[in-house]
């Protein structure tokens, strides 16, 4: 019997590993010179903590089970439910502020397509406790920092912010009664993703009037907090929100990331939970699926059975992110071939053991080193060395100068450049401070 990787999971073969090493290295650095604190959580939890607040498109994906004892579990397909119910449980004691980051593999029983998949790792990055603004701030601001650290620039990737409250305000203001709000918001969240024609359809059948359905696509297609203000006039508590969005978009620019972001108003989020700020990240042109999501949460912690606390956060999957840094050719060297320091060869007959311990002072010294099993011609090792990203090819070889003992000498070549040095003595070359300039 052959057996297949599960559809919508991968294997993680070292060319794929390096990738998805390379995103989380990058994600963690950022996370903690942005003073965020790694967590984790359990893989399984119990299936309510995800049905109970996070809408019916997440409770459709979830692989779920009931173990031995009859618990109905459910694998993560995030980690924000978890995260509230940690913090719920011990948030007296809690040392604060709650800036805390987390790298979860996620499972969603999704239809895998371009960018989606039924396993996944996902950044997460929040902040709990903190009211106002700036605890968004400093979420998008990580989320930037991040898309410059693996060099994606602004015509690259952008956050794109909406605000849910403006939206539901929005659909109230069409006279929608509350118990249908949470629906409306799911549905629009998909308008940006399907045709017109599929839209109405859908709209219809949630049983949104015309009158609803155009206020939300106004406020939708609003360009700017003014268009949203004069869209609005008249409408009661719209101004603390407007000015909080002002704020927002304001700090942002101060903080240096301003071109990165783009107001939105099409963006709600398709997670039940958000009640403020939400934003996704996006290939600038919008030819891909989202590569972030996350907005305000204030409600999550009470409704896990916690007392009331703000809280803010994103979740960026690695998946379209790996696609995009492809397409925009944005992955270094080293991932795409592997990265050795030194790649040492057995130049002539008898210099074999003089190469194992080359190779062990290099690797004692911090430098990745190898060398080939086999004993073939210089060429083939050297294109081993080559075939193994190795920045230097050294060859060592034996020299004989009169009656003096036998001596061992290097060759080494710049494998990048194609520079060579011959002649080099082995021990004062291992003395140099450092070997790579
Ligand atoms: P989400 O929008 O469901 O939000 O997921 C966030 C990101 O995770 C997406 O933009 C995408 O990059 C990635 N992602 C989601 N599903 C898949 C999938 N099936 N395959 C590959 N990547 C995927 C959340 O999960 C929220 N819990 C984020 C959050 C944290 N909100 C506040 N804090």
């Amino acid at each position: 019997m052959k057996f297949k990787a599960v559809k919508g999971t991968r294997d993680f073969y070292p060319d794929v590993m390096r990738l998805r090493n390379y995103i989380v290295d990058a994600w963690r650095r950022v996370s903690l010179r942005n003073g965020f604190e790694e967590y984790d959580a359990p893989i399984f939890e119990y299936l309510d903590l995800f049905t109970i607040k996070s809408g019916d498109e997440i409770a459709e994906q979830l692989f779920h089970f009931t173990d031995r004892g009859g618990r109905r579990l459910a694998i993560r397909p995030e980690i924000t439910p978890s995260l509230a119910r940690m913090v719920a449980a011990k948030i007296n004691t809690l040392p604060r502020p709650i800036k805390w980051f987390s790298v979860p593999r996620l499972c969603r029983a999704e239809n895998p397509q371009k960018g989606r998949l039924r396993e996944f790792f996902q950044w997460n990055v929040d902040i709990i406790g903190v009211d106002g603004i700036q605890a968004d701030v400093e979420c998008i601001f990580t989320a930037v920092d991040f898309l410059r650290e693996v060099k994606l620039t602004a015509d690259d990737a952008c956050v794109r912010i909406g605000c849910r409250p403006l939206t539901v305000a929005s659909l109230e203001m069409a006279g929608m009664p509350e118990d249908k709000i949470e629906a409306a918001l799911a549905l629009l969240d998909k308008r940006p993703k399907v045709t017109a024609e599929v839209f109405i359809k859908l709209a219809t059948a949630a049983g949104l009037d015309e009158k609803q359905l155009a206020a939300a696509c106004a406020l939708q297609d609003c360009k700017s907090i003014k268009e949203i203000q004069e869209l609005m006039d008249g409408r009661e508590n719209i101004a603390g929100i407007l000015d909080d969005l002002r704020e927002l978009m304001k700090r942002l620019e101060q903080m240096g990331i301003g071109d990165y972001c783009q107001l939105d108003m099409s963006i709600v989020r398709g997670l039940a939970y958000y009640t403020g700020v939400v934003y996704e990240v996006f290939d600038r042109k919008q030819s891909l699926r989202a590569v972030a999501g996350g907005g305000r949460y204030d409600k999550l912690l009470e409704i896990v059975g916690g007392p009331a606390a703000s809280a803010t956060g994103f979740g960026m999957g690695d998946v379209v992110l790996g696609i995009l840094l492809d397409e925009k050719g944005k992955l270094p060297e080293d991932v795409l071939a592997g990265m050795l320091d030194f790649f040492v060869i057995d130049g002539e007959d008898g210099t074999f053991e003089k190469v194992l311990e080359v190779v062990a002072a290099l690797r004692t010294r911090g430098y990745a080193a190898d060398y080939s099993f086999k004993r073939q011609n210089i060429g083939k090792q050297m294109r081993e060395a080559n075939r193994r990203g190795a920045r230097l090819a050294m060859i060592i070889k034996k020299e004989q100068q009169g009656d003096q003992p036998e001596e061992f000498t290097a060759s080494l070549k710049n494998l990048l450049t194609g520079e060579q040095r011959d002649g080099i003595s082995i021990t004062d070359f291992l003395n140099q401070p450092t070997l790579i300039p």
